[in-house]
């Protein structure tokens, strides 16, 4: 059996969809907090005892956006620890062979230099904001060397670049930059808006990865063992946010004039995560930003229609 914590979250569902066509859905269990309160030590035990997983893929996770990060900095320390050391001493005490941990590329260091490789992991202190967070999931890579070494789990660390996709968080007041400017220039051109203005000048690179790309290689690491380390998964492309601004704009066909205010800060001017140890495994993250998006959007539109202004949808 395949068991997926976190499996009603964004990475969680595309994860879901893709294990279920290759392993069959009888061999796969997901589930959310209202099946098991992973924070409960005891909880985490008796899911394991319950679904007798040979491998699991543990995202459940506390996670949201800067605002959040800032407002709630004890939560995300407190909650991402104990779900992470909860779910590698439960599988260690119940024999999981293999056990998939994915964090996020704000784990590495604010300073780190583009493009990011998997040994700038500890070579300085991540963005503040997020700290909390960050560096709570990057307990994951000391777990997974640590529960390796003493009970034999093979336990993975996957860092998947900025995930964009369906099943996103679009909440409008804390979510990532592809969500959000979804949700902007969508309902710019809903409410026929002549201008939207942006932050900044546009010309920060970023490194956009599709979430069902990074889900499409979950089988791989759950088939293979690469040993220990941490690996990255994204796109390794470079788009800077002008162009992001004005694909996502053209594809929600939003006519207005797209402004920057440039006296507003641009933040880090280049993030961009290397591949090439991916490549080394003969994976990659193929979907062209362009066609990524238009999914993403369908997918968004049609909910939005649905479910109207939800804050999360
Ligand atoms: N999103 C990104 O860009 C990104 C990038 C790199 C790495 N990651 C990592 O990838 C994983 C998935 O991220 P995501 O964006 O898919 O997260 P998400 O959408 O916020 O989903 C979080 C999941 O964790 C579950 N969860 C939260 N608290 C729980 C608890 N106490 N007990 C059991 N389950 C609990 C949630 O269940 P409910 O639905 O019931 O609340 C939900 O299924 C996380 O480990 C995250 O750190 C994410």
């Amino acid at each position: 059996m395949i068991l997926v914590t976190g499996a009603s979250g964004f990475l969680g569902r595309h994860t879901m969809a893709v294990l279920r066509a290759r392993y069959g859905a009888e061999t796969v269990v997901g589930v959310s907090s209202a099946d098991s309160d992973l924070m409960q030590f005891d909880q985490a035990l008796a899911l394991l005892d319950r679904v007798k997983p040979e491998v699991v893929l543990h995202f459940a996770a506390y996670s949201g956006g800067i605002g959040a990060n800032r407002t709630y900095p004890a939560d995300f320390y407190f909650r991402n620890t104990i779900l992470t050391a909860n779910m590698f001493e439960a599988c260690a005490r119940r024999g999981v062979g293999k056990l998939i941990y994915p964090m996020g590329g704000c784990s590495y260091p604010a300073k780190a230099t583009s493009p990011i490789s998997e040994d700038q992991l500890w070579c300085g202190y991540p963005q503040p904001e997020s700290a909390p967070y960050s560096t709570a999931k990057m307990m994951g890579t000391v777990a997974a060397r640590s529960y390796r070494f003493q009970h034999g789990v093979k336990a993975t660390v996957v860092i998947p670049g900025n995930m964009y996709g369906e099943y996103d968080n679009f909440h409008p007041l804390d979510s990532h930059v592809v969500p959000a400017m979804v949700r902007r220039y969508y309902e710019a051109q809903l409410n026929g808006l002549d201008e939207v203005v942006m932050w900044g000048t546009g010309t920060p690179q970023r490194d956009f990865v599709y979430a069902a790309d990074v889900a499409a290689l979950m089988p791989f690491f759950i088939d293979n063992d690469i040993g220990e380390g941490p690996v990255n998964l994204s796109s390794g492309t470079r788009t800077p946010i002008k162009e992001l601004a004005e694909t996502i704009a053209k594809l929600v066909k939003f006519e207005g004039r797209i402004t920057w205010d440039t006296e507003k800060p641009d933040g880090q001017m280049v993030k961009i995560f290397a591949t090439d140890r991916m490549a080394q495994m003969g994976l990659s993250c193929p979907t062209p930003l362009e066609a990524g998006l238009r999914n993403t959007i369908d997918w968004f539109a049609a909910n939005y229609a649905t479910r109207g202004d939800g804050l999360r949808l």
